[in-house]
């Protein structure tokens, strides 16, 4: 009975985290770092979704202007299931590596469906989260080049921009160089603490 009573407590107090991850590769390098970065968050008392965006049947944006009439996506697949998720976070951690100087395309699908918010806030005069919540989110991102010199830009501006739209503060990054072949962030052990450190600070 006590126990039961705890764990409702526990429920309602535990903050929610998502962690996005953009990647087609699994187990590859923005996968190492988002597990240790989820790690961190749990450490601290979240309860933490993982969205592993290759997993899911995401339309790119068509520009069709649906969600100007209600603040909703009109098209039916797995974005749908996504957009509550996004609502009730506290946190949001987005792990990406660096495609051409931008994020991953699956991440960018992702992203711009989320212009059903952005109809929401902006067309509507809605607000994203009851009470006008706001909430904290960081970035990670991997790249084989070995210097950082104007690599990251583009890929923090995107993720900015989503956060902006999504009402969340954006808490700060953590962009990784000479992350090439697959896996090897395991060894970068410096990395791996940034991250967890990151998880562990994000709502506190
Ligand atoms: C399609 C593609 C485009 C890439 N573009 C870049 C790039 O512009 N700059 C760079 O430094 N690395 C680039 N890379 C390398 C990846 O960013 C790098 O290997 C990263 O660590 C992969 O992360 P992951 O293991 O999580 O997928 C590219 C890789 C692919 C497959």
């Amino acid at each position: 009975m006590v126990r039961k009573k705890f764990q409702k407590a526990k429920r309602i107090i535990m903050k929610k985290v998502i962690g996005i991850f953009g990647s087609p590769r699994k187990e590859g390098n923005s996968d190492i770092l988002l597990n240790s970065a989820i790690k961190g968050a749990e450490s601290n008392g979240a309860s933490v979704e993982k969205i592993i965006i290759r997993d899911l049947q995401i339309a790119p944006c068509n520009a069709c202007g649906g969600c100007w009439e209600k603040g909703v996506c009109v098209i039916d697949d797995d974005m749908q299931k996504m957009y509550p998720k996004l609502v009730d976070a506290n946190g949001i951690i987005v792990a990406s590596p660096i495609y051409f100087m931008g994020v991953s395309a699956q991440l960018k699908a992702f992203i711009d469906r989320c212009q059903a918010f952005w109809a929401r806030k902006y067309v509507l005069n809605l607000s994203i989260r009851e009470g006008g919540r706001i909430a904290k989110g960081f970035f990670i991102a991997t790249a084989a080049r070995d210097t950082g010199e104007g690599l990251f830009a583009g890929a923090v501006k995107t993720i900015k921009a989503f956060f902006h739209v999504l009402d969340t503060q954006y808490m700060g990054d953590i962009l990784c160089v000479g992350l090439e072949e697959k896996g090897v962030a395991s060894k970068r052990q410096e990395l791996l603490q940034q991250a967890f450190d990151a998880g562990n600070k994000l709502l506190y």
